[in-house]
């Protein structure tokens, strides 16, 4: 008996279902059945139920569809002349944020709403099914707290992130800045979010800093993500550990007491690649996290400053060159390693009840992520078991 409303896609060249414990899964000539949004069935096509609909994959590549488990979605403005100097050979620095800052509270609520949408549509078109949006482009009571409204828009996934600079107003009482972010701002923010975060690190916020700010996300029932050791050596990581965090992200200046914190404290550990990319800091070296037995994942950071890319199939492609992930690997944090990092069990693999949210691509299988960097290869994106970008007819030869 078909399930009602199910639609059956067959002839997969590589279903990528990542199932079981961090196991990249990958069946050839497979079949797959959407039912009321969630996958119903996973073989071999041979095998395959009736359903109401067929899709023939004609031999192409199915993935779960991309968890972006960081971005910074919520800003008006632009810094390409920042970008343009970089790569002059000019060095990145924390306070480029403020630039951001500046534009984003001089922007109409549908101005910065608009700029969401059309970010979120690009990452839907790249296979993003899931992503995370952090505020911290306000820096005021009010201006956070409708960064965190806007993104809730968008996604369940929403970060409060009072604490990514001090703000100009407090640059003399940097203290009074982290009372406002865990008093009277945590309190307007706190409705609207899932996570908080902190960016820890010279320029932005100390280890005790953070550790308070963290701390009283935790007491208004946030949990904890951080920025941790980006621009260099710091103590970041060892914050993230003592608060149960999430994630870290960005792990681009490591010790090795670094790394076993991570590992003991079953931290995920967030590789960043397009924010190196921008500002030319060395790769975050995945190998030796992943050797060490540290869940990875890897995101955009999409943001006007440090890496504003919305493609997970740019993050994947340097983290296969350049970062020593094999293809499967950098799949696997880009789908399976997101969810992780975000505590979702329904998303990231395609197991019987996950959330049918899944990419077919115009390849027959995963490794062309890297092996054509660069070129778009997303044939069509379910959501929830609805298209929701592409479309799933077969091209024409
Ligand atoms: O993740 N590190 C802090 N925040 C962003 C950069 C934001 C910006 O430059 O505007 C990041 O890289
Ligand atoms: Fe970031």
């Amino acid at each position: 008996m078909a399930h009602p409303d199910s639609t059956l896609i067959t002839h997969i060249g590589e279903l990528v279902t990542n199932d079981g414990e961090g196991v990249f899964g990958a069946r050839t000539d497979a079949a797959l059945v959407i039912a009321e949004g969630q996958v119903a069935w996973t073989g071999p096509a041979s095998q395959a139920p009736a359903a109401d609909a067929m899709v023939d994959a004609a031999g192409r590549a199915v993935l779960p569809g991309f968890v972006d488990s960081h971005a910074h979605l919520v800003f008006a403005g632009e810094r390409s002349a920042e970008f343009a100097a970089r790569m002059a050979g000019r060095p990145y620095h924390a306070g480029g944020i403020l630039t951001t800052v500046a534009a984003t509270r001089e922007a109409s609520d549908d101005a910065l709403r608009a700029n969401l949408a059309r970010l979120a549509g690009e990452m839907a078109r790249q296979g993003t099914t899931t992503l995370e949006c952090k505020s911290g482009y306000g820096l005021t009571v009010a201006d956070e707290a409708r960064g965190l409204a806007l993104a809730g828009e968008v996604t369940p996934e929403v970060t409060y992130l009072g604490a990514h600079v001090v703000p100009p107003e407090y640059a003399g009482d940097p203290d009074g800045y982290v009372d406002l972010v865990c008093g009277p701002m945590l309190a307007a923010c706190a409705p609207h979010a899932r996570w908080i975060d902190v960016f820890c690190e010279t320029g932005a916020f100390g280890a005790e800093a953070a550790a308070t700010i963290l701390a009283a996300g935790r007491e208004a029932g946030l949990d904890a993500r951080i920025h941790a050791n980006q621009l260099g050596p710091g103590p970041g990581i060892r914050v993230a550990a003592e608060a149960g965090a999430a994630s870290a992200d960005h792990c681009t200046y490591l010790t090795d007491a670094d790394v076993d914190a991570l590992t003991s404290a079953r931290v995920v550990a967030t590789l960043l690649p397009g924010a190196e990319f921008g500002t030319r800091h060395p790769y975050p070296d995945a190998r030796r996290l992943l050797d060490a037995g540290v869940t990875v994942a890897l995101a955009t950071d999409c943001n006007p400053g440090s890496s504003y890319t919305s493609s997970m199939p740019f993050c994947i492609a340097l983290a296969v060159r350049d970062m020593g992930m094999t293809t499967q690997e950098a799949v696997w944090a880009a789908t399976a390693g997101g969810a992780r990092a975000l505590r979702r069990p329904d998303v990231g693999h395609l197991g019987v009840g996950a959330r049918a949210d899944l990419i077919m691509l115009d390849a027959p299988s995963h490794v062309y992520l890297a092996y054509r960097p660069g070129v778009p290869q997303i044939a069509a994106v379910w959501q929830a078991g609805r298209l929701a970008a592409g479309s799933a007819t077969r091209p024409s030869p």
